[in-house]
């Protein structure tokens, strides 16, 4: 027998969740509290989904909803890493990706994040991030059922499933965009239609092309919406107008079904570029900070534990203020490290340890309730321009320079668009930008990656293929709709065949696996390490050296990286937890791990 959702008058909320629901109507007041008499309508439209989608909600997840109450931090487990892909290139389908769960579980993932699978567009439709319907799965990698079972089956491993809500635009194509081209009066300005040119020039003058190259502009001019709609990213991916709160309602829905299909965490893809104002970049406005505050505290009322990852790549300030002021104020309770993962390629790139250890000085301004996502390498490029506030355009110029193997450096990559002037951005696998298979040294750097991010508090992530040391996809450009967009040069097939190699001692790919899994291994070996202290760096004589120290429960972390290719002598013998030698000097590119109680 179907059991009707209660009705929000008959649900009785706890004092926790009302505090909950206070927040979230504070900042909503902000957005749209013009008037107090459509302003209470609205918010007594909230609080009854809000109450149907917590009566909606499944009785074993409500169990773990009690169980992450009591553990809020459940998502930074030591040793249990979050691990990115997109399903069709690593299992082809969701039903697949059953048989690769071992594979996963013998790495040490604890949160497994495949990028957008929601039903995208035909055609080009940017990797996914142009979704035409939020409640089916793309039909060629399964259906929702298929989804619902893959969260259950990570769950009985001990995993968690994450996903994208593409949550700032919409495939041009999508239903909401349909109807309000139709007329229909429940979608009118669900989307920013400019009327005319000058009102394309006066909004434009302060804005910043995210593909000068591929998608100049942030307007489109669509005959049938009659003007230009805003488009910040490709012609066919709609940004959606934040302004009208019906459009907050509509996402708040999607959150709610997908936490309720089982989705533990979820990454909110282009978080900064939530509102618009004129006059301004229109990124990280204080209003797109409010509606990270609403969908937060109203998701801890339907879905406690289910937490949410900024994707905002901007300069480390901005990304900051994605956590929120402060515990009681929380937005988003991860965010991309990405200023540590520059820094850290720019570091490689330098055979010296500064700028990586001034990135770790400065990330540590990060508020104490949230946590960093650590990444080397994603599916994304490299975006050097979120250092400009502190490193000059010259050294970025150098470093893309390198990574795009200009004067036969060590590195396949390539230069990826950018503005005018800037340097420009990076794409390519982390393995084929350290040089491996070409470069006697470039297994070491890999790996020097990985061991130097993972000794970081917070959560580390490993994107697809860096375990394997997976090159570059060479045959990207043989799909048409990838030909043009030079991300897809890092977002090669996974190769199965490939992967049993790790089994064999001493192959390239044993010796890559095993060394992300002995960090991850000696993570667990810690005591303390997620509540530890902060990573931070300390001062060294040697510019080539890191050395990061965490203070652990009873004793204190150290991870010694060498940044050069020469072999470095130590002050004295340390006892290395990755590989369990005894060391007295390191050679070129390798990272140690010590620890004393
Ligand atoms: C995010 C995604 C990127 C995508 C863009 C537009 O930045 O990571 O891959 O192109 O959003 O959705």
């Amino acid at each position: 027998m179907m059991i009707a959702a209660r009705p929000l008058t008959d649900y009785k909320m706890t004092a926790r969740e009302a505090a909950l629901l206070e927040r979230a109507r504070l900042a909503l007041k902000r957005l749209y509290g013009e008037t107090d008499e459509t302003f209470n309508g609205l918010m007594k439209e909230i609080a009854g989904r809000v109450a149907n989608a917590k009566a909606k909600r499944p009785a074993e997840l409500r169990t773990l909803d009690t169980e992450r109450l009591a553990e809020p931090y459940w998502f930074a487990k030591p040793g249990r890493a979050a691990y990115c892909t997109y399903i069709d290139r690593f299992s082809g389908t969701l039903k697949a990706c059953a048989h690769h769960l071992p594979y996963l579980k013998d790495l040490g993932v604890g949160l497994f994040h495949p990028l957008p699978l929601l039903k995208p567009r035909d055609g080009d439709n940017d990797g996914g991030f142009a979704v035409a319907d939020y409640g089916a799965v793309d039909p060629r990698l399964g259906t929702f059922d298929d989804l619902k079972a893959l969260a259950d089956g990570l769950r009985q491993n001990e995993m968690s499933l994450v996903l994208d809500v593409v949550c700032n635009h919409t495939a041009k194509e999508h239903g909401w965009a349909r109807a309000m081209l139709a007329g229909d009066p429940a979608y009118k300005d669900f989307y920013v239609v400019l009327k005319t040119e000058a009102e394309v020039a006066a909004w434009s003058e302060d804005l910043v092309d995210v593909f000068p190259d591929t998608a100049p502009g942030s307007f489109t001019y669509d005959p049938e919406a009659g003007g230009w709609v805003w488009t910040t990213f490709y012609p066919f991916q709609w940004d959606l107008n934040y302004a009208n709160p019906r459009v907050f309602i509509a996402m708040m829905d999607v959150l709610f079904d997908l936490a309720n299909a089982g989705v533990e965490g979820f990454r909110l893809d282009s978080a900064a570029y939530l509102w618009k104002i004129k006059g301004t970049i229109c990124r990280n406005l204080p209003q797109a900070h409010d509606i990270l505050l609403a969908y937060r505290n109203l998701l801890s009322i339907v879905a406690p534990g289910v937490f949410l990852l900024a994707e905002a790549i901007e300069g480390l300030d901005e990304v900051i203020s994605y956590f929120g002021e402060d515990h009681d104020n929380s937005e988003c309770d991860l965010a991309y490290n990405n200023t540590f993962m520059t820094a850290l390629w720019g570091s490689l790139a330098d055979g010296s340890a500064s700028t990586v250890s001034e990135a770790l000085r400065m990330t540590q301004a990060k508020p104490a309730h949230g946590v960093w996502l650590n990444y080397v390498r994603c599916h994304d490029d490299i975006i050097w321009q979120a250092l400009a506030p502190w490193v000059d355009q010259k050294r970025l110029q150098a470093w893309s320079d390198l990574y795009a193997g200009k004067d036969h450096s060590f590195a396949d990559g390539m230069a990826f668009q950018a503005p005018p002037g800037l340097a420009p951005s990076t794409c390519g696998m982390a393995a084929s930008l350290c040089g491996v298979g070409t470069d006697a040294l470039g297994l070491a750097r890999l790996q020097l990656l990985y061991a130097v991010t993972c000794a970081l508090d917070g959560v580390p992530m490993i994107y697809m293929g860096d375990e394997l040391a997976l090159p570059n996809d060479a045959h990207f450009a043989d799909d048409p709709d990838k030909a043009t967009e030079l991300r897809w040069l890092h977002r090669p097939q996974m190769n199965w065949h490939t992967a049993e190699a790790r089994l064999s001692k001493d192959s390239l790919q044993a010796r890559m696996f095993d060394s992300i899994k002995a960090v991850l291994r000696a993570q667990r070996s810690l005591p303390g390490w997620s509540t530890g202290g902060a990573a931070k760096s300390v001062v060294s004589d040697d510019s080539r050296l890191l050395v990061l120290q965490r203070a652990l429960t009873k004793g204190r972390f150290q991870c010694t990286a060498n940044f050069s290719a020469e072999r470095l002598a130590l002050p004295r013998a340390m006892d290395d937890l990755i590989t369990g030698n005894t060391v007295n000097s390191l050679s070129a590119y390798q990272v140690i791990w010590s620890y004393e109680p």
